[in-house]
């Protein structure tokens, strides 16, 4: 369920929804002026720093909990020219694209999606997967790194009790930032169970994963 707070400054409203949010810290590292942790109630101050600053800070928030809009005619976010999912060690997919989840827009161009099956709030990764101790180093074998990417939308399907089908023009990358594949349709798995990460292989039906 989202969770949006709206911070209004003079020239940038800096939007955070606490649901998505998978407390990497770099907000609070990047602009401890800004985002102040440990505050109680407010705790983002958009004047603290310049909009570019804030606008540049709020684009790598990897889960897209941070998103924001310039009132002073700044630019917005741009979607990137390649639809990329990185797949991180032991964590989440990391997206970075122009993607639409089940045909709609979840607002912004990154996300990151549960991949040990734990989350309390798929798909979105909750950070669950420290506590269960989630293992996986994140490869994934190289097929066509250096086929050619086509731009356009990805949608993103979480199948019910079963993986995520991704449908649109995307390019795979490893834990290390590696391209490993290319394609423009894909299933990858969401249970944790797979042995053949990052992609399903059927063992979300023997271990009877649950999910929307
Ligand atoms: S996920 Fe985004 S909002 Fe949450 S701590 Fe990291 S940078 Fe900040
Ligand atoms: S979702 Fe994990 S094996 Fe299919």
């Amino acid at each position: 369920m989202s969770n949006k707070q709206h911070y209004e400054g003079s020239n940038i409203t800096v939007c955070f929804d606490a649901s998505r949010c998978i407390h990497s810290g770099r907000c609070v590292k990047g602009l401890p002026d800004v985002f102040r942790a440990g505050a109680e109630g407010v705790w983002i101050f958009p004047d603290a720093a310049s909009a570019d600053e804030i606008a540049a800070l709020c684009s790598t928030c990897p889960s897209g909990a941070l998103t924001f809009h310039r009132t002073d005619g700044g630019a917005g976010e741009v979607s990137p020219e390649i639809n990329t999912i990185s797949v991180e060690a032991d964590g989440p997919l990391c997206v970075h694209a122009d993607f639409t989840l089940n045909g709609e827009d979840p607002g912004g161009f990154r996300a990151t999606l549960c991949r040990c099956g734990a989350s309390k709030n798929k798909p979105w990764c909750d950070g669950s997967h420290t506590e269960t101790g989630f293992s996986d180093p994140g490869d994934v074998a190289p097929f066509n790194p250096d086929a050619e990417t086509d731009s356009g939308r990805l949608d993103i399907k979480p199948f019910k009790n079963g993986p995520l089908f991704m449908v649109g023009p995307l390019s795979i990358c490893d834990s290390h930032g590696q391209t490993a594949r290319v394609c423009d349709k894909t299933v990858l798995c969401r249970c944790g169970g797979s042995r053949h990460k990052p992609y399903c292989d059927g063992t979300h039906a023997e271990i009877d994963f649950e999910s929307e």
